[in-house]
């Protein structure tokens, strides 16, 4: 039996039930459905709309249901159109014709727009503490690797020597950022749609205040029509994930470079690591490059939605029910691959002495060596052809600057002394950079102290739902 079958003279063709139903993804929020009627039938006792007989029968039996759909002993078959069908006429199944008010003073496009919100609200909390244990994750290695030396690099050509803690600094940064969007986007989204109706409210004299209180809302949403036709909070969401998606694959691609035999930066755990069938020797970076993968999986989903979205009049369209599935896959994909991800990191093993090697060699200190002779009163353009000069002596020699004898030097520019070997030196290099964010130990100590900090208190989603997030 359908909720709507009253004026319809005929069964819905099977083919249009099946591609018209909802409920094989919508299932998924069946705690929030439940939760949702629940404030809704507590508001219509707390307004007269139900007396506080048949508010009990009500919630008992959703709580029956729930409970029951928790316990597995209740399964979801596919005869309903959508959770919200399902659950309703399990209630009148179990209490009988007073299950048959709790529609009363509401439409499923109010319900379906809180349903969705309450399960993306819940979901966000949870990433948010995935990337919070990442970051942690992230803060122990850099504190770890105040001076593993390490060649930075720009164009993937080496560039200047940096430090590995300074080097993953830069995702804490990323990561760090990816959590303030999350805690943006949920403010925002923080109104409660119910109570909007169909589209135009409803002439029961509901109190918004209250459900929207009961359900943890800063309050109500304040147009009917943009409440159930507002999806935009889901088209953040996704681009704020997006954007953590690309975090990671960038830090992905470069775990897969620093992975090879060529570079030798890190060796991967065998638990994070798979092999080949064919080729005996080969233990491959799957996991990384997974996650890498899926990040193209994620932007689909945020395309998807803007897609949907852009040419919808108002207020609720049919349309919008493709909102779910890919929501669901997104974020289901971005918390996977940001567990994984911390686990291949805490397991990886960084090779110290490779990466100092390969920070010396590649002239990561030709830019020292130029700031040398501007010390010494040459002008820095001049001072860069020098250089360039000796890098060009050296590449002839095959051997580095630090190995480049002082009357070679000279021969180029006669500013040159013997403290010329001490500026270049690699902990020179890097120590010498100790203005605010740079490697220089002194600045990440500075830094890893506001880390450390940051790490310590708690955002506004580390504070709100907590308990609720984690029964799940
Ligand atoms: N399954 C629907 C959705 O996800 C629920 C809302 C149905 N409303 C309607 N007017 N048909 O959007």
């Amino acid at each position: 039996m359908k909720l709507w079958g009253g004026r319809f003279t005929k069964e819905t063709d099977a083919l249009v039930h099946n591609f018209n139903a909802s409920i094989s993804y919508d299932q998924k929020f069946y705690r929030q459905d439940i939760k949702g009627s629940i404030a809704h039938v507590l508001m219509l006792e707390k307004q007269g709309i139900l007396t506080e007989k048949e508010r009990e029968d009500i919630v008992n039996g959703l709580d029956g249901i729930l409970g029951d759909l928790d316990a597995n002993l209740l399964l979801i078959d596919g005869s309903q159109e959508d959770i919200h069908s399902f659950v309703e006429a399990n209630l009148i199944e179990r209490i009988g014709e007073t299950g048959k008010k709790l529609h009363t003073g509401r439409s499923r496009n109010d319900q379906v727009a809180l349903d969705m919100k309450l399960y993306v609200r819940d979901e966000t909390v949870l990433v948010n503490q995935l990337l919070k244990t990442l970051l942690n994750e992230l803060y122990q290695l850099m504190c770890k690797h105040t001076d593993t030396f390490m060649p930075g690099f720009t164009h993937l050509q080496k560039a200047q020597p940096v430090t590995l803690a300074h080097h993953l600094g830069a995702y804490f940064e990323m990561f760090k950022r990816d959590r303030g969007r999350l805690c943006d986007i949920y403010a925002r989204m923080n109104q409660c749609p119910l109570g909007a109706g169909a589209l135009a409210g409803t002439t029961y004299p509901l109190d918004r205040d209250y459900t929207a209180a009961l359900l943890d809302f800063d309050g109500p949403t304040f147009n009917s029509m943009d409440s159930v036709s507002d999806r935009d909070y889901i088209i953040e969401l996704l681009s704020a994930l997006s954007t953590v998606m690309m975090h990671l694959s960038r830090f992905c691609e470069e775990i897969i470079i620093w992975n090879t035999n060529e570079y030798r930066f890190v060796e991967l755990d065998d638990a994070y690591s798979t092999g080949s069938s064919i080729m005996p020797q080969k233990k491959n970076p799957d996991i990384a490059e997974l996650i890498r993968g899926k990040t193209g999986r994620v932007y689909g989903a945020l395309i998807s939605i803007l897609t949907t979205m852009k040419g919808l009049p108002l207020a609720y369209n049919k349309d919008m029910q493709e909102d779910k599935e890919l929501t669901f896959d997104a974020i289901d994909t971005v918390k996977g691959c940001i567990a994984l991800f911390t686990g291949m990191l805490s397991t990886m093993r960084f090779c110290r002495d490779t990466m100092e090697a390969s920070a010396k060699n590649g002239f990561t200190n030709a830019t020292d060596a130029a700031d040398y002779l501007v010390n010494h009163g040459v002008a820095f353009r001049d001072a860069h052809g020098v250089i360039g000069q000796l890098v060009l002596i050296c590449i002839e020699k095959n051997c580095s600057l630090d190995a480049l004898p002082l009357d070679e030097y000279k021969k180029i520019c006669p500013v040159f002394e013997a403290d010329i070997y001490d500026a270049i030196s690699m902990r020179t290099c890097v120590e010498k950079r100790n203005t605010i964010g740079a490697p220089g130990i002194q600045a990440m100590e500075a830094v890893l102290k506001a880390c450390g900090e940051y790490l310590g208190a708690q955002n506004l989603l580390d504070a709100i739902h907590k308990e609720d997030c984690r029964k799940k």
